[in-house]
C-alpha cells in the first residue's frame, strides 16, 4: 500500500469517487427469503434433525450498506413457532420488527409468512440475527453486516482485502425443540456435542476415526483480512486465537473501538468483535481455535468443547510449500502450527479483553449524558420458587424449581394472549399483571461471597425468589444508570447482559462488589466503549448508561441460553415522546395474530409446551 504509485492512487481515488456515487444515489431496499424448515445434518456418526434457515447452518448472511431498508419474508415450513430476532439492529421506533415472542410479536405459527421490514440507519459492522425461540437459535442464526454508506474506503482503518464472518456455534446432536422444553421444565442435562466455526466441527471430532471438516481460511501473504466474528452458541464465552498471528479489534456490537492489538479474543454469546489480521507470518497452515471458558469449581463444571479451523496460506507465494505438501501435511497435521490457548477457568483474560475496549473518537460518535435521571443496581444470580406454595424446603429439595433472576424476581411470560407490546400500544387490558422491576435487591449481602456457590445454610436464606412479568418504564429521553452485580448464588458465571434497542456505554467493570463510593470515580466517561451486550465479570459488576429515546417495548436479558430460559429477563417499556419522530409507529398491517390453542400453556406459547407434558414431568419430579 505504501509504495502504490500515484497513477495508481489516482486511479483507486476515481473508484472511490465513483462507487460513492453509486452506493450514496441507492439507499436500497435489500430483501431476503429465509425459509424455515427441518433437515437431517449428520455429525460425529448420528444423524440429527435441525431446524434452519435456507438449509444451511450458519443461515444467509445479510449485508447491508447504511441507510438501506430491508425486508426479510419468513416462510415458516417448520413445526415450530418462530420469530427472527435482529440482534443489535436498533429498529428506532420500529418495535415491531424486534422479533420476541409474545413481547413484540405473535410467533409466525408453522405455515404461516410474515415479512419483516425495517430500516438500518446509524450503525455499522457486525451484528448477527437469530430466532428467539429458546434453543432454536442454535440452528437459527447468520451474520448481519452494515457497511459504511461511502464504501470500504471510509473504514476508520486500512482497508481489508477480504471481510470474512466467523461465526461460533455449538452442535447439538439434540431435537433442541426438546431442549428448550426441557429448559422450561427446568431439566439441565442436555448438552451441546461439539463447537463449531462457521458451521463446522473440525478435526478434534470424528466419525468411526474419520476426521469433521473443518474451517479453512485462504488467505494471501501480506494481506489484511477482516475477520467479523460473531458469538452464537447458547451456553459458553469462547477465546479465539489463530497461531501465529495477532489481531487488530477496530469496533464491537458494532461500534468501533481504538484499535486494539492482542493475540486472543474473548467473545461472549450476543456479542460481537471485529478485528484486523494481517496474513504477515512465514508461509504455512496456522489453526484457529476457538475455546469455551467456564467458572472454575465449585461451580457446576459442564461438558464443553474446543474445536479449531485453519489459516492456510496460499501456496502460489510459496513454492517450497507446494499443493501437494501441503495436501499431505494436511492429511498427517503435522506441519500446523497449533496457539496456546488459555486455560478453560481462566475468566480473567475475559475481564481483562473488555477492560481493554474504548470508542474510536469517530464522526458517530454520541457523548456520554452526564445527568443520570434513572438509576437501577440489578443483582444477577439463581434463586428457587416452591413447587407448591409459598414455604417448602430449600438447598438441593426436589420442593423447589430452580430459577435464574433479577434482583431477586425470575420473569415470566404474562397470562396473555396478546404481545405486550400490542397491549401497550392499545391499552388493553393485561398490563395490569405487570410488576415493577425492583431498584435494587431486596437486601444487601456479599453479593460475590463464593460459599454461596454450592448448596448450604448460606446460601439457602438467599434462594427464595418470586416470579413476575417485570417491566420498568421510562420517561422518553430518560439517561438509565444501571449497575449489573454478578453474585455466587449457586454459581459464580459471568452474565452477558443484552438490551434490544439500545446501545450502552459500559462506563466501568469491577471484580468483586461494586462500591459506589469508590467506583463512580473509575468511570470513563471519555470514550467507553459502545455496545449492546455488556458481559458483566464472574463474581463481578459492570456499570452501563444508555438513553431511553426508541419507544417501544424491549428485552433486557441474559444472553445465555439457560440463565434466559431461567428467567434472567425484564422488560423495558419507553414511552412515547412529545413529536412525530419520537413516537412508535402503528404496526405493519400484516403482522401475525396468535393461534388459540387451548391445550398450550399460556404463557409458555412459544415454545409449544403441552399442558399434559408439564403434569408429567412435575409429577416424576416429586
Ligand atoms: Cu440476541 Cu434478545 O437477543
Amino acid at each position: 500500500m505504501k509504495s502504490r504509485s500515484l497513477p495508481v492512487a489516482v486511479a483507486a481515488a476515481v473508484v472511490f469517487f465513483l462507487s460513492a456515487t453509486v452506493v450514496l444515489a441507492a439507499a436500497a431496499v435489500v430483501e431476503h427469503t429465509f425459509v424455515v424448515s427441518q433437515m437431517n445434518m449428520t455429525h460425529l456418526c448420528k444423524e440429527t434433525l435441525v431446524t434452519v434457515v435456507n438449509r444451511q447452518l450458519p443461515g444467509p448472511t445479510v449485508e447491508v450498506t447504511e441507510g438501506d431498508s430491508v425486508a426479510v419474508h419468513v416462510v415458516n415450513k417448520s413445526p415450530n413457532n418462530i420469530t427472527i430476532h435482529w440482534h443489535g439492529v436498533k429498529q428506532r421506533l420500529n418495535c415491531w420488527a424486534d422479533g420476541v415472542p409474545m413481547i413484540t410479536q405473535c410467533p409466525i405459527l408453522p405455515n404461516h409468512n410474515f415479512t419483516y421490514r425495517f430500516d438500518v440507519t446509524g450503525q455499522e459492522g457486525t451484528l448477527w440475527w437469530h430466532a428467539h425461540v429458546s434453543s432454536l437459535r442454535a440452528t437459527l442464526h447468520g451474520a448481519f453486516i452494515i457497511r459504511p454508506r461511502h464504501g470500504a474506503s471510509s473504514y476508520p482503518f486500512p482497508k481489508p482485502h477480504r471481510e470474512i464472518p466467523i461465526v461460533i456455534g455449538e452442535w447439538w446432536g439434540l431435537d433442541l425443540a426438546q431442549v428448550a422444553r426441557d429448559m422450561a421444565l427446568n431439566i439441565f442435562t442436555d448438552y451441546s456435542s461439539a463447537s463449531t466455526i462457521n458451521g463446522k466441527l473440525g478435526d478434534l471430532f470424528n466419525c468411526s476415526g474419520i476426521a469433521e471438516d473443518g474451517y479453512v481460511l485462504d488467505v494471501e501473504p501480506g494481506k489484511i483480512y477482516l475477520l467479523r466474528v460473531i458469538n452464537a452458541a447458547l451456553f459458553s464465552e469462547y477465546y479465539l486465537k489463530i497461531a501465529g498471528h495477532k489481531f487488530t479489534v477496530v469496533a464491537a456490537d458494532a461500534n468501533y473501538v481504538t484499535p486494539y492489538t492482542t493475540d486472543v479474543i474473548a467473545i461472549a454469546p450476543g456479542e460481537t468483535v471485529d478485528a484486523l489480521v494481517v496474513a504477515d507470518a512465514p508461509p504455512g497452515r496456522y489453526y484457529m481455535v476457538t475455546k469455551p471458558n467456564q467458572a472454575p469449581l465449585p461451580d457446576t463444571q459442564t461438558p464443553e468443547y474446543t474445536t479449531r479451523g485453519m489459516v492456510q496460506y496460499s501456496s502460489s507465494h510459496s513454492p517450497r510449500n507446494g499443493t501437494a505438501t501441503l495436501r499431505s501435511s494436511r492429511r498427517s497435521g503435522d506441519m500446523t502450527v497449533a496457539p496456546k490457548m488459555p486455560d478453560q477457568h481462566d475468566t480473567i483474560t475475559s475481564f481483562y479483553f473488555h477492560a481493554n475496549l474504548t470508542s474510536l473518537r469517530h464522526m458517530r460518535l454520541t457523548p456520554v449524558p452526564t445527568r443520570v435521571d434513572e438509576r437501577l443496581f440489578i443483582t444477577l444470580g439463581l434463586g428457587s420458587i416452591c413447587r407448591r406454595g409459598q414455604f417448602c424446603k430449600r438447598g438441593e429439595s426436589n420442593e423447589t424449581i430452580l430459577v435464574a433472576t433479577m434482583n431477586n424476581v425470575s420473569f415470566q411470560l404474562p397470562a396473555m394472549t396478546t404481545p405486550l407490546l400490542e397491549a401497550h400500544y392499545y391499552h388493553t387490558d393485561g398490563m395490569g399483571t405487570l410488576q415493577e422491576l425492583p431498584n435494587k435487591p431486596p437486601r444487601a449481602f456479599n453479593f460475590t461471597d463464593p460459599a454461596l456457590i454450592p448448596f448450604g445454610p448460606k446460601e439457602e436464606r438467599l434462594e427464595p425468589t418470586s416470579k413476575a412479568t417485570v417491566v420498568r418504564r421510562f420517561r422518553h429521553g430518560a439517561t438509565v444508570e444501571m449497575v449489573f452485580q454478578s453474585t455466587g448464588i449457586l454459581q459464580g458465571d459471568s452474565n452477558p447482559m443484552h438490551l434490544h434497542g439500545h446501545d450502552m456505554f459500559v462506563l466501568a467493570q469491577g471484580l468483586g462488589n461494586y462500591d459506589a463510593a469508590k467506583d463512580v470515580a473509575k468511570y470513563n466517561i471519555v470514550n467507553p466503549p459502545v455496545k449492546n451486550t455488556v458481559v458483566v465479570p464472574n463474581l463481578g459488576w459492570a456499570a452501563v448508561r444508555f438513553v431511553a429515546d426508541n419507544p417501544g417495548v424491549w428485552y433486557m436479558h441474559c444472553h445465555y441460553e439457560f440463565h434466559l430460559a431461567m428467567g434472567m429477563m425484564a422488560v423495558f417499556i419507553v414511552e412515547d415522546g412529545s413529536t412525530v419522530d419520537t413516537t412508535l409507529s402503528p404496526p405493519p398491517m400484516d403482522f401475525p395474530t396468535c393461534g388459540h390453542d387451548s391445550n398450550l400453556m399460556p404463557n409458555e406459547l412459544y415454545l409449544r409446551t403441552k399442558k399434559s407434558e408439564v403434569s408429567r414431568v412435575m409429577e416424576s419430579k416429586s
